[in-house]
């Protein structure tokens, strides 16, 4: 368990003041300017050693990304912040920008001065109405007391910082997406390479990151890469906001160490499973996008990058459902099948027809009007969109479609067999 001295979201339950003398109380923006000058390669090497991962849903190292950047170049750099939180359970960035915008707003200047940006886009769902204000707030006192704008913390260095609102598109979440609806433009995904770091906004040096990755870094420099490397696991560090919904007794967002036991996180922080634990069903356990996991498999996985990979699911967004034994699983992941249709941007063939097709089909499997066969050809459809399309939706459709025939392939049977039954009954 997570001591309470180690947490970086103090306020993540809204109990204080989230404005600048909340903040101020709470230990942000003491001694920013120091940390800017120690320099970017001190601030980019301290986060690297820290092992921060992405906390967007890839995992990817934070420090890594932003030794990408180009180190002397005349152009223009920039930063993105992508606050478009909308894969389905998600709601920690939320939390974030409603009770500590600060911690993000200060994130945003020293992450920037790292990067050689002197311009930073949030880009907010546009969901998020009243998170927004509380971000543009934080944006204004932040401007007000001299901490970002011109010689930001006194420390020489002239910072912007701009708040863009999405228009409800989850496909923007994806970050090249996200960039072309900056630019005013559909937002649709581009092909990769070249990264955003080579070519991003504008066509000029970027780098995207998630507002939890860059809300911790304030925190990590004071207190110290080491600090922040010493909780978790190896490879997998870190403090990290879970956010857990469904049929738990009491559904919430929390903070808690990388790797604690998924068993540990239900039962200590949302008052168990509905029913008891041996209630339980499954658990998808990073969001939508990755695959369900069984129960005997929740009893001892560890709720890190590593761990639910070797388990063939991910750690995603962190985001948590749970599904007692009411739960029509066959169902569950054929409404998910029909999210990421509606989602899909229509642009590559495998995603724009793979989507639909697998949910047409997985419609019949909840009712059980296919034949056997069909579960193959279903896992050999999600095979041909894994991988081969331009951006992850189409692999964030297909897994969740693999993890139900690897674990729950004989209630597909049944409910086919059960409507077969019935059909004879009735032909004799
Ligand atoms: P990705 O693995 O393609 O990229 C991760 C990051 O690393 C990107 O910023 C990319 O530009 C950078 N990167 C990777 N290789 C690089 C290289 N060789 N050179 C330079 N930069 C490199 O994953 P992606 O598409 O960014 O994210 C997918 C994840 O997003 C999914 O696993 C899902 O969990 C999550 N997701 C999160 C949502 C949310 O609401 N937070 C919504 C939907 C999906
Ligand atoms: Fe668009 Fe889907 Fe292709 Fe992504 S995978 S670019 S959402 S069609």
């Amino acid at each position: 368990m997570l001591r309470d001295q180690d947490r970086i979201f103090t306020n993540l339950y809204g109990q204080g003041d989230f404005g600048l003398a909340g903040a101020r109380a709470r230990g942000d923006w003491d001694g920013t300017k120091a940390i800017l000058e120690k320099g970017r390669d001190w601030i980019i090497d301290e986060t690297k050693k820290s092992g921060l991962r992405g906390r967007g849903g890839a995992g990817f190292s934070t420090g890594m990304k932003w030794s990408f950047m180009p180190k002397t170049s005349d152009r223009p750099h920039y930063l993105v912040v992508n606050a478009d939180e909308g894969e389905p359970g998600t709601c920690k960035d939320r939390e974030i920008m409603r009770h500590d915008p600060h911690k993000l707003v200060e994130g945003c200047l020293i992450a920037s001065f790292a990067i050689g940006a002197k311009a930073c886009y949030i880009y907010i769902r546009g969901e998020f109405w009243s998170e927004g204000n509380n971000l543009q707030r934080a944006i204004d006192e932040a401007y007000e007391a001299g901490l970002i704008g011109k010689n930001a913390c006194g420390s020489g260095w002239d910072f912007d910082l701009y708040l863009h609102r999405g228009a409800g598109a989850y496909i923007c979440g994806e970050e090249t997406a996200l960039i072309e609806s900056i630019e005013g433009r559909k937002g649709q995904p581009r092909l990769k390479p070249p990264f955003p770091a080579g070519a991003g906004l504008y066509g000029l040096p970027t780098t995207v990151n998630n507002v939890e990755s860059i809300a911790v870094v304030p925190t990590i420099l004071r207190r110290g890469a080491e600090w922040f490397a010493g909780i978790g696991r190896p490879n997998n560090t870190g403090t990290k906001l879970f956010c857990i919904s469904g049929h738990v007794n009491t559904p919430c967002t929390v903070e808690e160490e990388m790797g604690i036991p998924l068993k540990d996180l239900i039962e200590k922080h949302c008052g168990g499973v509905r029913g008891g634990w041996d209630n339980l069903l499954a658990v998808i356990p990073g969001g939508s996008s990755v695959p369900v996991l069984p129960k005997t498999t929740c009893d001892t996985v560890l709720m890190d990058f590593d761990s639910l990979r070797a388990e063939r699911s991910g750690l995603g967004t962190a985001a948590v459902i749970v599904m007692d034994k009411s739960t029509d699983i066959v169902k569950a992941i054929a409404r998910l099948s029909k999210f990421y249709m509606h989602e899909s941007c229509g642009q590559c063939t495998p995603c724009r027809e793979g989507t639909g097709w697998m949910w047409r089909v997985m419609e019949r499997m909840v009712k059980g009007q296919a034949d056997i066969g069909e579960i193959d050809m279903l896992e050999e459809v999600s095979r041909q969109i894994e991988g081969h399309t331009i951006c992850a939706l189409g692999d964030a459709a297909a897994w969740p479609v693999q993890g139900l025939i690897r674990h729950f392939r004989p209630e597909m049977e049944k409910r086919i067999r059960d409507r077969q039954g019935v059909a004879a009954q009735a032909a004799e």
